[in-house]
């Protein structure tokens, strides 16, 4: 089925900036097109232009006109640990009078209070406040979403939440694309001695039997002081690598504890949180095919000081932001807001910070058809109920989007 979208007051196409794998990017490379049309059929972008020179050689199925709206490429969220139950707003309240986020969790609050939230609650209940939760991502133009598991910390419960990703994955297919990530090594258990043992009984183990059933994507880890070393980060990468799983980590968050440099070295798809990443690390990044995952909500939230993206720019890394949606560190599901408020902090240019939101973000998934409107790419959108893209991010907080 051929659809022509016409009419549209502004196309942000982000042509250039696809052709410079997302790099190094200048206002320009943004391309938007004014009063422009668009055709694409279930597969693929077939036509970006001016309305005045839509061609005529396609056999138009259907039309739909976005008169005094904007279309842009898809938002894609690629980090949200988006399945968990439970709440931490009192550790919010503690922290906004004095406790610090490491000292909560040590004592008993933190990723382990969540896991009494989470296997408190049925395969149904998972599975449906994670849909109202997919949904409310959605609404904001988000089109691909990175659900990662961890909030179970044992065999059956962490089995549990991969295969609830799996079927939110199905359900949602394919108006919107779930990434399935693997972070049953999130945090370490009381009852076990250390990381290494909850590693070598649980993680790698559940990590094998979830191989066989063929619903996780990728494999991430804590990788952090007081939660799994660089030895345990290692040995992970190394085991999930035999069975061809994709890795991603959580790097240099509270530590530089060289996450970032080992992400590059196993050619993970991306490195994220780096707020205490050093120039190796970001020059290990830069070269490689990792993307820099930026994550400031989470810096806000826990009011910690920021990753330095304007760094990692300059360096020529690939900069994806993504919401880091989760129960404790940064309780914000909204993507836009959070990277409209980032832009001037970094500061980010227009091209770098919507780029930063679509096509780096997805790469961050493996996902590398789709993120700019050019022909040959997946026809993923979202469509902004405004005829200027520059009030989308100038309006911060306010949803001008309509749901994917
Ligand atoms: O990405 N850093 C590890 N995981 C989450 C925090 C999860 C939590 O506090 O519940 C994060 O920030
Ligand atoms: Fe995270």
């Amino acid at each position: 089925m051929i659809t022509l979208l016409n009419n549209i007051s502004e196309v942000l196409t982000l042509e250039s900036a696809f052709k410079k794998d997302g790099r190094n990017l200048l206002p320009e490379d943004s391309c938007i097109i004014d009063n422009a049309a668009v055709i694409h059929n279930q597969e693929e972008i077939l036509w970006v232009g001016s309305k005045e020179n839509i061609p005529s050689n396609y056999k138009i199925d259907q039309e739909i006109d976005l008169m005094g709206k904007v279309l842009t490429p898809e938002l894609v969220d690629s980090h949200t640990h988006a399945i968990f139950g439970g709440n931490r707003a009192d550790e919010y309240t503690m922290r906004l009078n004095g406790a610090d986020y490491q000292a909560i969790a040590k004592a008993g609050g933190g990723i382990l209070s969540t896991s009494k939230g989470t296997n408190s609650l049925s395969e149904d209940e998972l599975f449906n406040s994670t849909v109202e939760k997919i949904e409310r991502i959605a609404s904001y133009g988000v089109g691909t979403i990175e659900i990662k598991s961890g909030y179970a910390l044992n065999y059956e419960g962490e089995k549990l939440c991969s295969k609830v990703i799996g079927r939110i994955k199905e359900h949602f297919a394919p108006r919107i694309q779930i990434f399935n990530t693997y972070l049953a090594a999130h945090a370490v258990p009381k009852s076990f001695k250390d990381s290494a043992e909850y590693l070598n009984q649980v993680v790698i183990p559940l990590m094998k039997d979830l191989a066989d059933e063929h619903i996780i994507d990728a494999v991430d880890i804590f990788h952090e002081e007081g939660y799994f070393s660089y030895e345990d980060t290692k040995l992970l990468f190394e085991e999930a690598l035999k069975l061809g799983f994709k890795l991603k980590i959580h790097a240099d968050e509270f530590g530089d504890n060289k996450g970032a440099k080992l992400a590059a070295e196993f050619n993970a798809l991306s490195a994220d949180h780096l707020l205490c990443t050093t120039q190796d690390g970001i020059e290990a990044l830069a070269k490689s095919s990792t993307v820099a995952t930026v994550l400031p909500g989470t810096g806000w939230f826990l009011g910690k000081p920021q990753a330095n993206a304007k760094k990692m720019i300059d360096a020529g890394c690939k900069l994806a932001i993504a919401s880091d949606y989760n129960p404790g560190s940064c309780h914000c599901d909204n993507l836009l807001l959070i990277a409209s408020m980032a832009a001037p902090m970094y500061p980010l240019n227009m091209t770098q910070m919507w780029s930063a939101i679509t096509m780096n973000s997805a790469a961050a998934l493996g996902f590398n058809n789709q993120g700019a409107i050019i022909p040959g790419l997946k026809p993923r959108f979202a469509v902004f109920k405004t005829n200027k893209i520059s009030e989308i991010t100038y309006n911060w907080g306010r949803n001008l989007a309509e749901p994917i």
